[in-house]
């Protein structure tokens, strides 16, 4: 890890609350929201104060402990029952980020087995799945950064750095390694419309490590491309199928259609939290639609002809044959299939 690199963390337990970094207000203000409760964790997670993948699943695990707090104060021999409640408020916060399901499932294992007294145990596990992202996302950066051959710019979408993560980042931390190692000369990132994650947070980040980052409007890409010096377009993922399949930001597919065009590779870097080997195929991924006004308005004025609709879908669909690798914690997987996707499973723990 570089000691200069990576000082932000958006979730942080003190003092018995969960502080999350409110990622709405970024870059401009810096501030933290202080949560007390399961209902607060996941209304902040609906509302975007903390999103990304792993950062979800995170935020989530602590929620888990906030309402073992408020149930075992209600009810100590009735608190595993009361929770079930709790658990599916979390659950139904967000559909498409599988790391939020199994976060859940990691903690619920915990409350299985826990009788009496549990607030510290599961404080225990969830901050166990913090520094396991957090690890994870150190060693995906080595493993990623290793296959950066060549010299030359990379292109990255939406925001998979410190916050969106426990720390450090999936994509974001093969591009610290990859920039670190002098394989990276400069990082281009699409604003990422409608949230601009790209513009207000992947900027944010990569100009407080001092790496140098060229914003692009999403549709710029392509043309980018064309233009030569992308060496790779390097992204995470919310859900990976178990055919290699991706979900990730909208706007990543198209990127990985362009990739494949113009010769530049294609690489996912997720932790395997974020493989979901129940799901045959990117078909069967839930896919989150947002509200039509995130496309419609912009810093809350209308943008658009009154009346209008919008479709907003959050993720798409990158096919596994579009991927190049796939970087785990476990392992790489260069043209990930359903074979090579049992196998890094099947090393899994
Ligand atoms: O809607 P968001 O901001 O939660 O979407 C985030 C992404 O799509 C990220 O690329 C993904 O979660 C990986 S983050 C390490």
């Amino acid at each position: 890890m570089h000691p200069a690199h990576d000082q932000v963390r958006a979730i942080i337990w003190r003092e018995d609350a969960l502080e999350l970094l409110d990622q709405r207000q970024l870059p401009g203000i810096l501030a933290y929201r202080r949560l007390e409760s399961a209902a607060e964790v996941a209304q902040a997670i609906r509302d975007m104060v903390v999103r990304g993948a792993p950062a979800i699943g995170i935020a989530a695990a602590y929620g888990v402990v906030l309402a073992a707090r408020a149930r075992y104060a209600e009810s100590v021999d009735g608190w595993q029952a009361l929770i079930a409640a709790d658990l599916a408020t979390l659950a139904a916060a967000r559909p498409t980020a599988v790391n939020l399901f199994w976060a859940l499932r990691r903690m619920e294992g915990v409350i299985a087995e826990q009788r009496s007294h549990p607030v510290e145990r599961l404080l225990a596990e969830a901050q166990a799945i913090h520094a396991e992202d957090i690890a994870a996302n150190q060693r995906m950066g080595k493993l990623g950064a290793a296959l950066l051959t060549e010299r030359g710019a990379v292109l990255t979408h939406c925001n998979t750095g410190s916050l969106a993560t426990g720390g450090y980042g999936t994509a974001l931390g093969v591009i610290r390694q990859g920039y670190a190692a002098g394989r990276i000369e400069r990082v281009y990132a699409d604003e990422t419309r409608p949230w601009l994650q790209g513009a207000r947070l992947t900027a944010w980040e990569l100009v407080q490590d001092g790496i140098p980052v060229t914003l692009l409007a999403d549709a710029a890409a392509a043309a980018l491309m064309r233009q030569g010096g992308i060496r790779w377009v390097i992204v995470g993922a919310d859900r990976i199928a178990a055919n290699g399949d991706v979900a990730n930001k909208i706007g990543t597919y198209h990127l990985a259609v362009a990739a494949r065009y113009h010769r530049v590779r294609f690489m996912v870097v997720a932790p395997t939290a974020t493989i979901d080997m129940s799901i045959a195929s990117g078909a069967d991924i839930p896919i989150e639609q947002r509200a039509a006004e995130e496309l419609l308005t912009l810093g809350g004025q209308p943008v658009a002809a009154a009346d209008a609709q919008a479709w907003n879908p959050s993720f798409d669909v990158t096919p596994a044959t579009l991927v190049d690798a796939l970087v785990t914690e476990r392992g790489v997987a260069l043209a990930p299939d359903a074979a090579k996707m049992a196998r890094l499973m099947a090393g899994a723990a």
